[in-house]
């Protein structure tokens, strides 16, 4: 389970995305295998294809500090329905988990469900398709 610290964080960051657009808020926290929490929301744009995910914010965050392996990540949205990871932001995840690493799909008030990165993004194109047994540096 995330800890709390994980989870509140999830819910200032949702709070403080930019989503005039959709109404739909979305935080995301990726705990670095450096034990540190990234954070990152959604931000739209009037340009509607322009707009970004939570999860690429946060991957962002979490590369520019240096950090290259998520070992946990919470995504937390409203609403009565299960949040989860667009297609595209599964895949951005995915380049810096591994098959096992738990994602947490959160409501405002906690963990609805866990599920691995490979059962999100199950027989994933990787990095280790174009360079096996790379070492990422992390
Ligand atoms: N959104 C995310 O931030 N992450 C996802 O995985 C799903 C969708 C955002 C994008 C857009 O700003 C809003 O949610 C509605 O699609």
């Amino acid at each position: 389970m995330p800890s709390e610290e994980m989870i509140a964080l999830a819910r200032s960051v949702m709070g403080r995305a930019y989503a005039p657009y959709s109404g739909f808020s979305v935080g995301a926290v990726l705990r670095g295998r450096n034990g540190r929490l990234y954070a990152g929301c959604n931000v739209e744009n009037a340009a509607y294809p322009q707009g970004t995910c939570a999860e690429v914010a946060a991957v962002a965050v979490m590369v520019a500090d240096g950090e290259r392996r998520i070992v946990e990540a919470v995504v937390m949205g409203r609403g009565d329905v299960l949040i989860a990871p667009c297609g595209g932001c599964r895949q951005h995840l995915r380049e810096f988990a591994s098959d096992d690493t738990p994602i947490h799909l959160c409501g405002p008030e906690g963990v609805r469900r866990t599920v691995t990165m490979g059962e999100l993004l199950p027989l994933a194109f990787g990095p280790d398709h174009l360079r096996p047994g790379h070492d990422d540096g992390g």
